[in-house]
């Protein structure tokens, strides 16, 4: 996941291949809360790891249940519907799955078996409203303190033991709020439920209707069947208790499937589809029918049990005029789709927009207008009209991860966009820009690219390397390519002056980069990469024109959206000459002879200062007056004298400049 201020995105013009998405947030949330509820041990397959899912096992952890990671699976043991800690705090993030249930089952097992518990978030969560939760709740007998604005988070619940609740009378619930009031209910009152049948009424229209499918449906999975009277009536049986069922699959996010349907209705051509893994048309989750609207767009969308496949069908998209009331997240994602339309689209019966994770229709209008398009936004409703002129744009992201998933998908527009506080995606979503980039293809000529050179222990690959992690990019260790090309030379026997072979080793290299290791014909050789030995061989390889030429393809194949940190000797002079900003460190052999030198103490080894710097002085001699790829800065290089910088001054040096070439105010 990016832990960066803002990542930058070329302009995106394609998109193929597969992803696998991550657990559906309301499912996963769901699910623990009954495994945490229940009698029985259950196993969790397939968990959303989140920011939303993390405050909920904390929680549940709090609260007595026991939690056992193992390799497939999350292994919960409930409490059996019986209070083992009775008073706790719990922090729950922005995360209305968690608060809105915990609420609803603490007040009604603190009221009849006693317990105090503090319930709270972040200050977004105490502007988000519970009060028709509350007010649902209090007349029931249980009893709930606001700890700051009425009818907001912070709340306590408490009660005394062998306290009674009134569930002879239908409880009364809004449902034309939030439909989590609801479901908090429904998974509450099964606690309560032992001697006598409980009624729920809910009161107004009922949004967000297939979210209580999901309740209902998780509900039965745990042994409670819930009787439906229209959308206005649920009764929970007499005898209704939750046992685990053993095993629970949670299925992938069908709101998070809903950018990798756009991605493919907006950019994948018709051979090379976008293949989602994790959901299909058979799909509990509401969301699931964003698909058709997307179809309704001109998405090309095939499905099968647990996939789906998109490409781009009509073009530009159809308009669409929408009641979104049943699918208000995937929702969003149109509004983004609008941007790709022949006409005006609007997007209505999303009023519950103005109380999620932030006001969605207002953050939505004010970030679609800076990519150039008109915006009405009324009361419940969106009106997007496609831009005339795309801009670049800088997205403000509300730390509202829907916000930023949906608005990437604007980067199709022939502009760059700027994607700021990225990291808020790991509410649902962790690894979201990964699996972006993973399928996004941009024009190469378009991707950034930094390149860093300098001379030899000048620093530049622990520069490049802290420098495109700073800013999400691809990293190139051109070296690395030279190092590996050596050593498959060495294993297969190709003596250092026979070029017609070692081109051909080079050109047809099983290099693997994964993180920091790096693997070669399969086998980790991270470690051997790096020996004195192995550099000295690639020396020799480097200076071979036809082994230069045969790794310049592969050095260009990482150049991928978002962008590229290429270090080493021609990268700003041969390979990447149209990069827009070129480093080249000038630090000077006494500082780097006393690098080196301490290097060498911290692997072990002993050597004398003196004869560091006359090796490297002579190494730069060596390297300046080579005839092949000879060591000098670009032109129009940044000269960098890093002798007196640490690694993070000199990155802030680079990251300062890499601004100023940026578009973006
Ligand atoms: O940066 P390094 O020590 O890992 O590089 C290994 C060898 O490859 C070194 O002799 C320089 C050479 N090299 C090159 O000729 N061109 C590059 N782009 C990178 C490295």
């Amino acid at each position: 996941m990016y832990s960066i201020p803002h990542l930058d995105l070329p302009p995106l013009r394609g998109a193929s291949g597969r992803v696998q998405l991550p657990g559906s947030k309301s499912i996963s949330n769901r699910v623990l809360l009954l495994a945490g509820l229940a009698s029985g041990t259950t196993r969790v397959h397939g968990l959303l790891a989140s920011d939303d899912t993390r405050v909920m096992l904390d929680a549940l952890r709090t609260l007595g249940a026991r939690l056992q990671p193992t390799e497939r699976a999350l292994e919960i043991s409930g409490l059996g519907g019986t209070l083992a800690v009775h008073e706790a705090r719990l922090f729950l993030g922005n995360a209305g799955t968690a608060m809105r249930p915990l609420a609803a089952a603490l007040a009604v097992l603190a009221a009849t078996q006693g317990g105090r518990y503090e319930l709270s978030g972040v200050p977004r969560m105490h502007e988000r409203p519970i009060g028709d939760l509350v007010d649902a709740l209090r007349p029931l007998g249980c009893t709930i303190e606001d700890l700051g604005v009425p009818g907001y988070p912070p709340l306590r619940v408490s009660g005394q033991p062998g306290g009674q609740l009134a569930t002879a009378q239908p409880i009364r619930v809004r449902g034309d709020v939030s439909s989590q009031f609801l479901t908090a209910l429904l998974m509450a009152l099964p606690l309560v439920s032992a001697d006598r049948d409980v009624v729920i009424e809910v009161q107004g229209e009922l949004i967000s209707k297939p979210y209580i499918e999901i309740t209902l449906n998780l509900l039965a999975r745990f042994g409670v069947h819930v009787v439906r009277d229209g959308w206005s009536r649920f009764t929970i049986p007499r005898g209704s208790a939750y046992a685990s069922p053993g095993d629970v699959h949670v299925e992938g996010d069908a709101s998070s499937a809903s950018y990798f349907v756009a991605l493919g209705a907006i950019a994948a051509g018709a051979g090379a589809p976008v293949h989602i893994d994790g959901v299909g048309g058979d799909s509990i989750q509401g969301d699931i029918r964003f698909v058709d609207a997307a179809r309704q767009m001109g998405a090309a969308v095939k499905s099968g049990p647990n996939w789906i496949e998109v490409r781009r069908g009509r073009w530009p998209l159809d308009p669409i005029s929408i009641d979104a009331v049943h699918i208000p997240d995937a929702a969003m994602t149109l509004a983004v789709m609008a941007l790709y339309a022949r006409g005006t689209s609007r997007i209505s019966g999303i009023a519950s927009w103005r109380v999620k994770e932030t006001d969605r229709i207002a953050a939505m209008a004010a970030e679609l207008r800076k990519v150039g398009a008109s915006v009405v936004e009324g009361d419940d409703y969106i009106e997007v009209a496609p831009p005339t002129h795309w801009q670049p744009a800088a997205i403000e992201t509300y730390d509202d991860h829907r916000m930023a998933m949906c608005l990437s998908l604007a980067a199709f527009g022939g502009q760059p966009l700027r994607i700021l506080d990225p990291q808020c995606v790991g509410k649902t979503f962790p690894d979201y820009f990964e699996a972006l980039f993973g399928l996004a293809t941009a024009d190469p000529a378009a991707v950034p690219v930094i390149t860093i050179d300098g001379p030899t222990a000048s620093g530049k690959g622990t520069l490049a390397a802290a420098v495109a992690k700073r800013l999400g990019y691809t990293l190139l260790d051109s070296g690395a390519l030279y190092r590996a090309t050596a050593l498959a030379a060495r294993r297969d026997d190709i003596p250092t002056d026979d070029a017609v072979r070692l081109a051909a080793v080079a050109s047809m290299l099983e290099l693997r980069f994964d993180g920091e290791r790096v693997f070669l014909r399969g086998d980790d050789v991270t470690d051997e990469l790096r020996l004195e030995t192995t550099g000295a061989l690639a020396s020799q390889v480097s200076s071979v024109p036809a082994v230069r030429e045969a790794l310049h393809a592969l050095q260009l194949s990482f150049r991928r959206a978002p962008g590229l940190v290429a270090d080493g000797r021609d990268m700003g002079t041969v390979v990447f000459p149209d990069a827009p900003l070129k480093v080249f460190l000038t630090a000077g052999a006494a500082e780097r002879a006393e690098r080196r030198h301490r290097q060498l103490l911290d692997r072990g080894i002993d050597a004398r200062i003196v004869d560091l710097r006359a090796e490297i002085e002579a190494r730069d001699e060596r390297d300046r007056t080579r005839p092949v790829a000879p060591l000098r800065p670009a032109e129009g290089a940044q000269l960098l004298d890093n002798s007196l910088l640490s690694i993070d001054e000199s990155v802030d040096r680079v990251l300062g400049w890499w601004e100023q070439r940026r578009p973006f105010p």
